[in-house]
């Protein structure tokens, strides 16, 4: 491996963007992508709505670090290390629930909702000494926790931007998912978790990779077609008809500090969920958001949190576990408060695609694994992944981002089969300079390990 200046080679004067194969296959890429990456930005946590009453609480993940969001009796939610104090060990393990009292299941100690002490077991007959008092025995706090229209966000470290700074222009898209129901949103009770034996950044890449429908998806195409044509006795579960997908204008943005989002226009608004409530969301929100919200929209939240939104409403985490490992968690978002029909409808949209069984991901992880196979070849000096559309990707808004009264840092628009890859630039642009400023500070700070 080279020096990780040298991994994202990034020349737009040029039309270049290489990414070298070591960013996805190097075990000592993935070290340092965990202190300079995950520990040093802004990482999706859960819905607020998870944890609604007092003592709720949930785990999460912030690369390999776990943590505790917890709902205090105060009724204000904090986020900590879910690390006993003690000796170390895990704390809570449950993944959600309500407690007063978390008691850390090695020695006793209790911490309360608020994380604060509430027992350490036994301490009277400890002999303790004074120097065990002077110590702070509270759970620690992350550096940063925010929540921006019910997605709570966490950061290990305090030097990151307002929250609100951090997601940028990408607020629109978030907004598009999060406003649907005029309570708020939730998930549908349940989730799909697995482990794929590949990069974590296959993942970030796929979600708004739109080459790789036509090919990596063709029996999904075919059932489609069946569906349509009525052979399939499956009619419970309404996809696009792909096959006038070349009709459609899509296009991709890239933002700020990482984020992205693509688009396509999709005549066939009914096979949505929110259609049914199309008529409040405009009397709610104004014509543009409900004309977006039927609209086919991926974002992804760098680094490891994805929203798509098409026959179903999915958010997606994902969480590093070794460079050739990834734990994915799938959860289907629904507007609080939904009729029940279209919640069922909804998550037979969901299992139909989007679910473990469905028939997107089995395909899609496939190609994750086949990569993390092909890309040990030392001969590979660079992925060609992130080429399609630069010749027409403009610098800011284009028309379509105009429309939507945002301003990304490049847009590009045109029909289906253009399919663009430049929605990738703005996750390795950012995942460098992290990696670069992580690096820079610990050099700076003298801590060992540092290149
Ligand atoms: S490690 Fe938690 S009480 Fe000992
Ligand atoms: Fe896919």
């Amino acid at each position: 491996m080279s020096d990780f200046s040298q991994l994202v080679d990034d020349r737009p004067a040029e039309g270049i963007f290489r990414v070298h194969p070591d960013v996805y296959s190097d075990p000592q890429v993935f070290e340092f992508e965990q202190r300079y990456v995950f520990e040093r930005t802004w990482m999706f946590l859960g819905l607020e709505s998870q944890i609604a009453h007092p003592h709720d609480y949930l785990l999460a993940w912030i690369g390999r670090l776990p943590v505790l969001i917890s709902h205090g009796a105060d009724g204000v939610r904090r986020a900590f290390l879910n690390v006993c104090r003690h000796k170390g060990t895990l704390l809570c393990r449950l993944e959600s629930g309500n407690r007063k009292f978390h008691v850390c299941p090695y020695h006793g100690w209790a911490y309360d909702s608020a994380g604060r002490i509430a027992d350490v077991k036994d301490q009277a007959s400890g002999a303790y000494s004074a120097g065990f008092a002077r110590e702070d025995h509270n759970l620690v706090p992350l550096g940063a926790f925010a929540s921006y229209k019910g997605l709570m966000f966490g950061s290990v470290s305090a030097e990151v931007p307002p929250l609100a700074e951090f997601l940028g222009e990408l607020r629109f898209f978030l907004d598009l998912a999060m406003e649907q129901g005029p309570q708020g949103m939730e998930f549908v009770p349940g989730r799909v978790g697995f482990t794929y034996r590949g990069n974590w950044k296959a993942q970030l890449d796929n979600s708004s990779d739109a080459y790789h429908l036509t090919s990596t998806h063709v029996s999904f195409m075919e059932v489609q077609r069946r569906r349509a044509d009525l052979v399939s006795g499956n009619q419970e579960a309404r996809q696009f008809d792909w096959k006038r997908r070349f009709e459609q204008q899509g296009g991709a943005f890239t933002f700020k500090n990482g984020h992205n989002a693509i688009w396509l226009n999709q005549s066939e608004s009914s096979k949505r969920p929110i259609f049914s409530r199309i008529d409040e969301v405009r009397e709610r929100l104004g014509p543009l958001k409900a004309e977006w919200m039927l609209r086919l929209r991926n974002l992804t939240v760098f680094p490891s949190m994805q929203i798509a939104d098409s026959t179903s409403l999915l958010i997606r985490t994902f969480r590093p576990v070794a460079v050739d490992e990834t734990e994915m968690r799938y959860y289907c978002l629904a507007p609080i408060g939904e009729a029940p029909e279209v919640r069922q409808w909804r998550l037979r949209q969901f299992e139909d695609f989007f679910n473990v069984s469905g028939f997107a991901t089995p395909d899609d992880t496939t190609m994750y694994e086949d990569m993390a196979v092909g890309l040990r070849a030392r001969q590979i000096d660079a992925v060609q992944g992130y080429y399609r559309g630069m010749a027409d990707c403009v610098q800011g808004a284009d028309e379509m981002a105009r429309t939507a009264g945002v301003t990304p840092v490049s847009s590009v628009q045109g029909q289906f089969d253009l399919q663009a890859e430049t929605w990738g630039h703005a996750l390795y642009r950012e995942w460098s300079r992290l990696m670069a400023s992580g690096a820079e500070a610990e050099r700076a700070a003298g801590t060992a390990g540092a290149r």
